[in-house]
């Protein structure tokens, strides 16, 4: 199963109604995406115990989803200049380096003038490093609050985006997974 991942904690953010319509794109192309909201991440997180401690029940569960995910699909606004603080520490308290080892991952940005190119961006950098397959094809929503509204993008322009980076995603996953260099099923030559 792929996932959805919203990189935002902010309640009623976009982030989250943009997941929302990207699932249904998935789901018309007979796959079912789940989303992972950072709004259920426990509390302990923000005080620095749980990097030594026993991770808590909700952020294992949360870990177990990604280091099994047949593919990462990251949500990320624009947040002074680059992607939301709560993200990167998800980020930081995942498993290293089984969540994104050879893990594709694919990216839409929304903001402002830029439509979150920085933070999009900044991640890639973050993926980079941790050996993920990063897929091309990236989406940002120029002045997200113009076209989305009330959850619901009416630009069919932005659908059909939506809709074909999820048709390559899909491609791209399979892909890797059937010459066997995905991180599910990954064999060593
Ligand atoms: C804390 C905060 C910082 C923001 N910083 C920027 C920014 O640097 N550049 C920009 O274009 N938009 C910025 N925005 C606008 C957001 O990108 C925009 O409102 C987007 O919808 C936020 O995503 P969210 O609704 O998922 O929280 C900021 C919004 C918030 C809440």
């Amino acid at each position: 199963m792929k996932h959805i991942l919203v990189g935002t904690n902010r309640p009623k953010s976009r982030s989250l109604e943009l997941a929302r319509i990207v699932q249904e794109r998935y789901k018309h192309l007979g796959e079912d995406v789940e989303i992972i909201n950072l709004e259920d991440l426990p509390l302990s997180i923000f005080t620095g115990a749980e990097y030594s401690a026993e991770k808590p029940e909700v952020l294992k569960r949360i870990t177990d989803k990604i280091d099994d995910s047949d593919g990462i699909i990251v949500i990320a606004p624009e947040y002074n200049g680059s992607a939301p603080g709560v993200l990167k520490l998800l980020i930081d308290h995942l498993s290293f380096p089984k969540a994104f080892e050879r893990r594709p991952v694919c990216f839409l940005g929304l903001g402002g003038m830029f439509g979150g190119l920085r933070p999009v961006e900044h991640l890639q950098q973050v993926f980079g490093y941790r050996n993920a397959y990063v897929y091309p094809f990236r989406i940002f929503l120029i002045n997200v609050w113009n076209d989305l509204v009330n959850g619901e993008i009416q630009n069919p322009d932005i659908i059909d985006r939506i809709t074909k980076q999820a048709e390559g995603f899909q491609k791209f996953c399979e892909a890797l997974k059937s010459q066997k260099i995905h991180a599910n099923n990954f064999v060593e030559l």
